[in-house]
């Protein structure tokens, strides 16, 4: 079936408008491609391109060769700047549809569009892979573009190894520093006679050091923070400290400020603001990164800083009254209860970090009725896939005092 891409959904994949709406992968606005159905649902169908027929002028060439079956990336075929444009738009989209929000600012780009992650979890079905888009089916690769040179020798030196009963392998990279962690489905023998770097197995929930160190230590600024195997840590290198100081520069941050920092991971954000405040509690559900978070607070020689190591619901019971919160929330973003607690908690300013901008719009939606949205900043933290990173920064309303 021949049809012509209409724009571009949410996700990267190029919308025809046939008998219901069809997503096409790798297809960009104004391309003219015969496509086959590969699924068909109720309200839409999913759409594979057989043979392009016009190409858009803002098409490229993929740089990589698993591009058009690897789910890892869905906009390598699209120059960087038409990127750019298209998260923007995206987020401007979101926020108005969804919202109501209308003051959304220039996207902040990424210096590096490729090599930019420092971490990776692979697939093995005895080699290591990628998943397919929408899909279990494994993709071997030789080479991901999106993670440094370094942590790529080590996909040739892994695949030589016996893989069975090792079901993915995660590289960590640090400025410094690497680790590999094996996830077994036995409590097998793994040789790292090979591996130059920390190694850790991973069997029903527990991980062991079969290698070096269980954890890297990583720097943003002048702060030095240690990374265990299950702590989040902020994947792109090259863009992570443009987005920590676009939250303290939103903060308006003074002596006086005590902070919370609400979904607070190893306590980077917390401890990168704290020496400028008066006081910072950093609140997280993991209790490794909490560990973690302890250990980088005595790195940084930082004193005005504790954590919590629970559910972002316990702010209901919470001894600390702060007058500016943080929330860095993972994709489904904030929980109903805790909007409420915020609202009640009742802090000047709020700077909300999102990495998903459908949840991010759904809680805006609630918040703005107490708080002005002030800055809607798109940041870019994963070049090459359909994601963006979001700053919001939201102040008090007057009434509301
Ligand atoms: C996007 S990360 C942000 C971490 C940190 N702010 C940073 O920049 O590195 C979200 C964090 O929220 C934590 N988390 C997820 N659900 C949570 C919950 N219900 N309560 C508290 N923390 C939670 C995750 O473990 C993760 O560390």
């Amino acid at each position: 079936m021949e049809v012509e891409i209409d724009r571009l959904d949410h996700q990267g994949r190029g919308i025809a408008n046939t008998d219901k709406v069809t997503f096409i992968s790798n297809a960009l606005p104004s391309e003219i491609v015969d496509i086959e159905i590969t699924c068909t649902k109720s309200k839409y169908n999913i759409g594979k391109v057989k043979n392009y027929k016009k190409i858009s002028d803002k098409r490229i060439d993929a740089v990589c060769p698993y591009f058009s079956e690897c789910g890892g990336c869905e906009l390598m075929h699209l120059s960087y700047l038409n990127e750019s444009k298209y998260k923007e738009e995206k987020i401007k989209d979101i926020m108005k549809r969804y919202a109501g929000i209308d003051n959304i600012s220039s996207i902040i780009k990424c210096d590096k569009e490729l090599g930019y992650r420092n971490k990776v979890t692979f697939k093995v079905n005895d080699k290591l892979g990628l998943y397919q888009h929408d899909s279990h089916n494994i993709v071997n690769v030789n080479k991901c573009f999106l993670i440094s040179d370094n942590m790529n020798k080590y996909i040739d030196i892994i695949n030589k190894m016996d893989l069975s009963h090792i079901y993915e392998v995660i590289m960590r990279e640090s400025i410094n520093d690497m680790m590999i962690i094996f996830m077994c489905d036995e409590d097998i023998d793994i040789d790292t006679s090979n591996l130059e770097c920390n190694v850790v197995k991973a069997y029903k929930g527990s991980y062991k050091t079969i290698k070096g160190n269980n954890y890297i230590i990583d720097e943003i600024g002048n702060m030095k923070y240690k990374i265990s195997p299950t702590s989040f840590f902020q994947v792109n290198k090259y863009q992570v400290k443009k987005l920590y100081d676009l939250v303290l520069t939103n903060l308006d941050i003074n002596k006086s400020d005590r902070i919370l920092d609400l979904y607070c991971g190893t306590g980077t954000i917390g401890i990168y603001v704290s020496k400028l405040c008066n006081e910072v509690l950093g609140i997280e559900i993991n209790e490794e990164a909490i560990k973690d978070a302890n250990y980088n607070k005595d790195l940084n020689n930082v004193s005005n800083i504790s954590f919590i190591a629970g559910d972002s619901k316990v702010i209901d019971s919470i001894n600390f009254k702060p007058n500016k919160i943080i929330v860095d929330p993972p994709r489904a973003g904030l929980d109903k209860k805790v909007i409420n607690e915020i609202i009640n908690i009742n802090p000047e300013r709020i700077i909300y970090v999102s990495c998903d901008p459908i949840t991010l719009a759904r809680d805006l939606n609630i918040l703005k009725e107490k708080y002005n949205i002030e800055k809607v900043i798109p940041v870019d933290m994963f070049p090459r896939t359909y994601h963006v990173e979001t700053v919001c920064t939201m102040t008090r309303k007057a009434l509301y005092i």
